[in-house]
This record gives C-alpha cells, sequence and structure tokens, in this order.
C-alpha cells in the first residue's frame, strides 16, 4: 500500500457547498506553496482544461465551472512542498478554508492508485483523465520549435506510444482513467491542445 493513501473517502463538509477560495486566495497560495513556475504552469493548463471541459462538454453553469477550475488549479498545491505527503496537506488546508466538499473530493482523488481515493463525479474523473495528458502534450510543446501552433492529435500518439518520452506519465493511469469516461483518448487531446497552447 502506498504511503500516501488518504485512508478516507469523505472530505470537507457539506455545509460548505458553494464556497470556493476568491481567485485572490488562490493564486496566493500558489505563489507561497509553489516556487516552481513550471509547476504552477501545469496547475494553470489543467486548471483551463477543466473550466472548458464544464463549460463544452457537462453544460455546467459558471459557478460549476469555477469548481472544476479550481480543483484543477489547486490540485498539486502541495506537491512541491510535501512530497511524501501529497496530496493529503492541500486536501486538509482546502478543509480548514471550508472549500466546498465536491472540490476537495476531486483533488483528493486525482490519482486513486497514489492516493486510494476513487474518481466518483464527472469532475474527479476528468481530473484524472486530464492531468497526466495534459502533463505529456505539454512536454510535447516544448521540444517542438513550434510550441503548439499545428501541433496534432497523431504526433501526441506518437509520444504516448514511445515510454521514453516524458516517461515520468503514467500511460496506464490515462487508459484507467479514460475508461471510466464516455470520452475518447483522441476527443480528449485535441481538446487539451486547443485549450492549454493558450495557457503560458
Ligand atoms: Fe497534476
Amino acid at each position: 500500500m502506498s504511503t500516501r493513501f488518504l485512508g478516507r473517502d469523505q472530505f470537507g463538509h457539506p455545509s460548505n457547498a458553494g464556497k470556493l477560495l476568491d481567485p485572490a486566495a488562490a493564486n496566493q497560495l500558489l505563489e507561497e506553496w509553489v516556487p516552481n513556475e513550471r509547476l504552477r504552469l501545469h496547475m494553470r493548463q489543467v486548471a483551463a482544461n477543466m473550466k472548458a471541459w464544464a463549460l463544452e462538454k457537462e453544460n455546467a453553469d459558471e459557478i460549476t465551472a469555477a469548481k472544476w477550475e479550481q480543483a484543477g488549479l489547486l490540485h498539486d498545491a502541495d506537491w512541491e512542498k510535501y512530497p511524501d505527503d501529497h496530496c493529503r496537506i492541500i486536501v486538509e488546508e482546502l478543509e480548514r478554508r471550508e472549500v466546498d466538499p465536491e472540490i476537495i473530493h476531486c483533488i483528493a482523488s486525482h490519482g486513486p492508485r497514489v492516493f486510494g481515493v476513487e474518481p466518483v463525479t464527472p469532475m474527479d474523473k476528468m481530473i484524472y483523465a486530464i492531468d497526466e495528458l495534459s502533463g505529456l502534450i505539454h512536454a510535447y510543446s516544448l521540444m517542438r520549435p513550434e510550441g503548439y501552433a499545428g501541433m496534432e492529435v497523431k504526433g501526441v500518439m506518437k509520444r504516448l506510444k514511445d515510454k521514453t518520452f516524458a516517461a515520468g506519465v503514467n500511460r496506464d493511469d490515462i487508459t484507467d482513467a479514460l475508461s471510466r469516461t464516455n470520452t475518447t483518448l483522441d476527443e480528449l487531446i485535441r481538446f487539451i491542445i486547443q485549450h492549454q497552447s493558450a495557457v503560458v
């Protein structure tokens, strides 16, 4: 059993439903907890993908989309300073700050193999599917002289099959995550290229 298993599947308190950190507080948390600019960029990219997915694919209202976005923005907030306790620290911090339990559950379940929490809601399932794929696609953009411009799904597929490329990205997790959703690998890659290329 992983030492990072959270050992529970209830997070936050129902009375905090609808409560988000205001954007300034969320950004301040990132600035303080995540000195690594590249990791902050990763979280902003996942946030942009999550918000766009909620609005475009789930017909979410603005509040719901803001929840998806905030879960994406904060999901790795404790990774840099507390690698051995990721994501327990950010989960407890957001519980202390009385954030919406769905946001906290989403963060707690973004790596079920690692944290031992099963994704339940569409928001949970999509952060799990988007997270690793977003990282691989960004790594691919960094090795292309033209960055995201003209990037095609087949190029990403090729890198995905090459296990030596972005070796830290767990391909099995991507397959497992997608099997829990109604989307395809092809559709999700296309979506991520489109939405995170603008986040720099
Ligand atoms: Fe991540």
